[in-house]
């Protein structure tokens, strides 16, 4: 279970949320993985607030490049050095925005295994994309992209995310049965990989609340959730965390 906190946070709100978050997490069990992906300049603050806990911390994206004259990156490498476990490459926003590439997220994932860390390589259709009836496509595109830049021991070590850009942000969440129809097919891309890739966990992300998460969770190949917004406050991510436990231990 991943919070993206996306650019949110200030310094003093984020004590209080990491500490609780820890606090809580504490008492899941321990096969529930709980991370918080926070923006940059938070990074020092979480490895020190979440350093014996069982949350790990994370970064929202990484360079491409491993060093140089590129103003305002920041390379896997450094993230490393603030004991980051997690890495989201390919977030739709960063798709959308700054026009990230299939093959430029697969370099970024790239660089974050080199670094030791675990990429969280986001996938995703749009509405006119889903509705043209080309889910399949694109999701395939961005995930194969990925795929072929990497070993299969390198494959292994990844994390997927889906998250529909309809869903993210919308109150408007993928039907459990139709993210499961995305989640199944990504699992045969994994598949056709290796074996060893075929249970990459596979997490689901899009206006998660602790109202809906059980139900998202409770689908054969949705192995957990990448939480935006619900992820800013404690009380409604640990409810999500959970849930994710309950549906685990049934
Ligand atoms: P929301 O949970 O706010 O819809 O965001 C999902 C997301 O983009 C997580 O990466």
């Amino acid at each position: 279970m991943v919070g993206n906190w996306k650019m949110h946070g200030r310094i003093h709100d984020n004590a209080t949320l990491l500490i609780e978050v820890a606090a809580g997490a504490s008492a899941l069990q321990k096969s529930v993985h709980v991370g918080v992906c926070v923006p940059c300049p938070y990074l020092a603050q979480s490895q020190a607030l979440l350093s014996g806990s069982v949350v790990k911390w994370g970064i929202q994206d990484v360079s491409a490049h491993t060093g140089g004259a590129y103003t305002g990156e920041v390379a896997a490498e450094m993230a490393a050095d603030f004991g980051v476990t997690y890495a989201i490459v390919g977030h739709s926003e960063r798709r959308a925005y700054h026009r990230e590439s299939p093959e430029l997220v697969a370099t970024k994932a790239q660089r974050a295994l080199e670094a030791g860390l675990t990429p969280i390589v986001c996938v995703g259709e749009s509405l006119e994309e889903r509705e043209a009836g080309k889910t399949e496509q694109i999701i395939g595109t961005q995930l194969e992209a990925v795929l072929n830049v990497l070993t299969e021991e390198q494959a292994a070590s990844i994390v997927v995310a889906y998250e529909p850009v309809w869903a993210i942000g919308t109150g408007k969440t993928a039907r459990p049965g139709q993210a499961q129809d995305v989640h199944a097919f990504l699992r045969g891309k994994l598949q056709a990989k290796g074996a060893s890739v075929a249970n990459v966990p596979l997490l689901y992300g899009g206006s998660v609340k602790p109202e809906n998460a059980e139900e998202l969770f409770g689908q054969k190949d949705i192995d957990g959730g990448l939480i935006g917004g619900a992820s800013l406050k404690s009380k409604d991510f640990l409810a999500i965390c959970r849930a994710a436990q309950t549906v685990m231990l049934h």
